[in-house]
């Protein structure tokens, strides 16, 4: 698949078949993602592969205390959870389409609570990745452990696959830690969910739009 395939076509999949996702394939993807730069070559990505029993657990765990305490909810890394325009404004599109495709009401906030936690169950795909970090490495490593997650959504798209990031793992991360014995000198930064998308669920079918690229680039000196 050419580069520009592969970027047209990724997608955030929010709905996966059972198909299971060998270990050699993950490795494979995962061998490729390294492949990723980083500043001074720190290469400070740590990743968690989780499958079978181990994600039935995770998934298990998490949603059960999201039930019982959902007011623990955030992430252990300085966020400030506030957006200001342009940024609201996409966001509101983005769940607006999104729950409208799954013909949930705005307003519902039962239904849009239960949506939600369909990122705790890795939207039923077979494989769920947790993306770790040193606490003491700073926004830039950040950026690093980025490039290296696009790398796996376009290696994985590139061999049919599907995949969602998921910055809701940086919730419950309480959980998370005891489950996958994330050591605590590392911060959980967010998950992917990877699998084949259900391509029959509306909510595959959702496409974000981009802005122009006025809005985003300026060019100097040509
Ligand atoms: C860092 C990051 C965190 C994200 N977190 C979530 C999430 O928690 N749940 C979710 O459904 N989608 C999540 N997304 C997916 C975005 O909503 C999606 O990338 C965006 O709407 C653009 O759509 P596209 O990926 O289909 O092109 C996240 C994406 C990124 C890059």
């Amino acid at each position: 698949m050419h580069i520009d395939e592969a970027l047209t076509k990724r997608r955030s999949a929010r709905a996966f078949r059972p198909d299971p996702v060998s270990r050699e394939l993950m490795e494979e993807i995962l061998q490729m993602a390294s492949k990723s730069p980083s500043g001074t070559n720190i290469q400070p990505w740590k990743i968690h592969v989780v499958a079978g029993e181990v994600r039935a657990r995770l998934e298990r765990e998490v949603l059960a205390h999201r039930e019982t305490d959902p007011a623990d909810s955030g992430a252990e890394f300085p966020r400030t959870g506030k957006r200001k325009e342009p940024y609201t404004s996409r966001m509101r599109t983005l769940g607006k389409a999104m729950y409208g495709l799954i013909g949930i009401p705005k307003g519902d906030k039962e239904a849009g609570w239960r949506q939600w936690g369909r990122n705790y169950r890795f939207f039923d795909a077979p494989v769920g990745l947790i993306l770790t970090i040193d606490k003491d490495l700073d926004a830039m490593s950040f950026v690093d452990v980025g490039m290296f997650a696009m790398a796996i959504m376009l290696a994985a798209k590139a061999r049919g696959l599907d995949t969602c990031a998921q910055g809701a793992w940086n919730n419950y991360w309480t959980v998370t830690r005891r489950v996958l014995n994330v050591p605590d000198e590392e911060y959980i930064i967010f998950g992917i969910s990877l699998g084949y998308a259900d391509d029959s669920h509306p909510v595959n079918t959702l496409v974000a739009e981009r802005e122009p690229l006025e809005s985003f680039a300026t060019f100097h000196g040509f």
